[in-house]
């Protein structure tokens, strides 16, 4: 079957191989999915540089989120039967033909939700809801609350803009370039300022900002915009660089956090993902957690489909299409 390999960390374009791999029968408890749509998502590159070397297993298949029908099943699933479209999570391993995964990781997918929603309805709609509550937590009601977003032009940063708006709160989108201020202004209420290192304009003042770029620009925000008694969630470094200790030193008034989808996922139990993926598919209907897509390359292209997402100009998300 069509596969891909990560054998050593490095530039994705690079370290990604296209492979012949062999497909294996279900075990016990475990379904094949013959997947058909994945996304690209900065989370799948990352760990193929090493980022995360210390948790990381080589070699390994990349792609965190997709779609597929199940195919077979291995003996003692009663829960999902062949012809059944679900979205498997816990583990890498959508980018590539048929993938083998315990039949409890595996979550259906309504029928009026079609594959190109479905393959983008884990990641960030779900990490954006878990955002919202990391703040909830922190400040009771949104209401009234000034919230920053970095990287606002990215698919969650949309989500979590209209999110905010809809906790009652001012979101206030925090972009790199006026190119995607106009795009980011055509898609969501809010106020959105163009602003990297060096240039934070002024005045600017926030309750809490969730970021997702680190790097000394997460550093002038902190220094700069939040005031006492702040909310700095992390949960990206799309800057490649982690946030600045001295920043988070100079501020014991404010309250640092990351939040990785990953680790909830992994703590949660059944019942809540699935009340979270309900979410997520209301807000496909609803347009919440619409996602732009910018093209579909079948597998075989890998190499262009990453030359795209590496593309500055990139307007939306890319999936691979796996059958082909
Ligand atoms: N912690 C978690 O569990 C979790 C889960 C989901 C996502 N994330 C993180 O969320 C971030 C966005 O993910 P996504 O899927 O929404 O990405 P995406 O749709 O691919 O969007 C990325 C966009 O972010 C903007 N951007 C990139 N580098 C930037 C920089 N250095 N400074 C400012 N803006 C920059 C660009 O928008 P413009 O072209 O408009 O500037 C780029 O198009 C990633 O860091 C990802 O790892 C984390």
């Amino acid at each position: 079957m069509r596969s891909t390999l990560v054998s050593q960390f490095g530039d994705p374009r690079q370290v990604i191989a296209l492979v012949d791999a062999e497909r294996l029968p279900p075990g016990p408890g475990e379904v094949e999915i013959a997947l058909c749509l994945a996304a690209i998502n900065p989370s799948d590159l990352i760990p193929v540089t090493g980022a995360y070397s210390a948790r990381t297993s080589l070699p390994f298949v990349p792609g965190f989120e997709g779609v597929g029908t199940v195919s077979r099943v291995g003996a003692g699933v009663t829960t999902l039967k062949p012809g059944d479209r679900v979205i498997p999570i816990g583990a890498s391993g959508l980018w590539q033909q048929y993938l083998l995964r315990p039949a409890d990781w595996c979550f259906l997918v309504p029928d009026d939700i079609d594959d190109r929603q479905a393959a983008v309805s884990y990641v960030n709609p779900l990490t954006a809801l878990r955002l919202i509550e990391a703040l909830r937590a922190h400040f009771g009601s949104l209401a009234g609350r000034r919230i920053g977003v970095t990287a606002a032009g990215s698919a969650i940063g949309g989500m979590l803009m209209k999110l905010i708006s809809g906790e009652g709160a001012e979101p206030v989108g925090i972009v790199r370039s006026e190119r995607s201020a106009v795009r980011l202004a055509a898609e969501t209420a809010g106020e959105i300022v163009v602003a990297d290192e060096g240039n934070i304009p002024s005045p600017l003042d926030f309750d809490a900002i969730l970021d997702a770029v680190g790097g000394p620009f997460a550093g002038d925000l902190i220094g700069q915009t939040l005031q006492p008694g702040a909310a700095f969630i992390q949960y990206g470094a799309l800057s490649g660089v982690p946030v600045p200790i001295p920043a988070i030193q100079a501020r014991a008034d404010v309250r640092f956090s990351f939040l990785w989808l990953r680790t909830w996922v992994h703590a949660a139990g059944r019942p809540s993902i699935e009340a979270a993926f309900a979410a997520s598919f209301a807000g496909l209907r609803s347009g919440l957690f619409s996602s732009r897509i910018a093209q579909t390359y079948p597998l075989s292209r890998l190499d262009e489909a990453l030359a795209h997402q590496a593309d500055p100009k990139r307007d939306g998300k890319l999936l691979l299409d796996t059958r082909c």
